[in-house]
């Protein structure tokens, strides 16, 4: 199966800035992927080259079969692009944006009032844009890259600036609109949103990618370390711990144990050894590693701005 987005060595440079250098990916349909990395890593760029937007300075890249920046006007009709930062009249309201939006397009577009509906604006359609709160007006620019019914949808820093539940919710649409069999293409910076919501994930640093995968696989990969924190008032139970195979440390505390190893075995290994042994524990944690540490580790430091 040919893959939606094919990204091969592209470039892009501002003046001196290498925003984007020797990037290369592909997105295959029906996936959410994410473009992950902190501000600055040239996530906008990429996308922007993908949409048609900007042209790289050198590099290929093909969307849907189509040349972006040759074939724009008929990659339009067949995307749906949410820009980071994007911002509408202040006195449009609802309803009018989206009747704008779908009049920009050549096809038929999509019943905007159903749209509306499944994005929780019905009651908003009359609003101006200026009074809605920050999650509604997200909801919006997801309703207006959907109106043409394209079959990629980009989405670039969907819900910074979003409340938690603002924020879950906006995840329940994306996953909503994989789940109609389109493909998604987002940027975020936001780790937990990448390790929640999407399929496979490129991380980008200084305009270069450093990794692509699942997030599970690319945690296994890069982060195999588990630990498993437990209290028990059972000494003998040291020694035990010790002996389980992917045991690396065993560290005492007052309290009871904090046992370290690696691979996904190490939290079965050690509830076996204490059923095996009879060992009474009080409490029981794991500590898992997550995306935030594969990047940690990665790039030596922590994406959080
Ligand atoms: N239009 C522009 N002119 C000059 N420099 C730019 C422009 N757009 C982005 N940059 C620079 O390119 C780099 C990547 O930016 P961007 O793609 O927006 O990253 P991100 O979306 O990951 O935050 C940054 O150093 C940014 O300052
Ligand atoms: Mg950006």
């Amino acid at each position: 199966m040919q893959p939606v987005i094919e990204v091969s060595g592209i470039r892009k440079t501002y003046g001196q800035t290498v925003a984007v250098d020797e990037v290369s990916f592909e997105v295959k349909e029906g996936e959410i992927f994410g473009l992950i990395g902190p501000n600055g890593a040239g996530k906008t760029t990429t996308m922007e080259c993908i949409e048609g937007l900007r042209k790289p300075d050198r590099g290929t890249i093909s969307v849907l079969g189509l040349d972006p920046f040759r074939q724009v006007y008929k990659l339009q009709e067949r995307i749906g692009v949410q820009l980071q930062q994007a911002q509408l009249q202040k006195r449009i309201k609802v309803w009018e944006a989206v009747d704008l939006w779908a009049s920009l397009y050549r096809k038929k577009v999509i019943d905007a009032e159903r749209l509306l509906e499944q994005l929780g604006l019905s009651d908003k359609r009359a609003a101006w844009f200026m009074n809605l709160s920050g999650g509604q007006k997200q909801r919006l620019f997801i309703a207006l890259a959907l109106i043409n019914d394209p079959e990629v949808v980009f989405l670039d820093e969907l819900t910074t600036g979003l409340d938690p539940q603002s924020r879950r919710a906006i995840w329940a649409l994306v996953r909503d609109i994989r789940d109609r069999g389109k493909t998604v293409f987002l940027t975020t910076h936001l780790m937990e949103e990448a390790e929640r919501l999407c399929d496979r994930v490129a991380i980008i640093e200084h305009g270069r990618i450093i990794d692509i995968d699942t997030p599970k696989r690319l945690v296994d990969r890069h982060c195999p370390e588990r630990t498993v924190v437990l209290t028990t008032e059972d000494a003998s139970a040291e020694e035990r711990f010790r002996s389980i195979p992917v045991v690396e440390a065993v560290i005492p505390s007052d309290i009871g144990f904090t046992i370290r190893g690696l691979g996904e075995d190490l939290v079965t290994n050690v509830i076996l050894c204490l059923s095996e042994n009879r060992i009474r524990v009080s409490d029981f944690r794991t500590i898992l590693p997550n995306l935030e540490d594969v990047f940690v580790k990665l790039t030596g430091q922590s994406i959080r701005e």
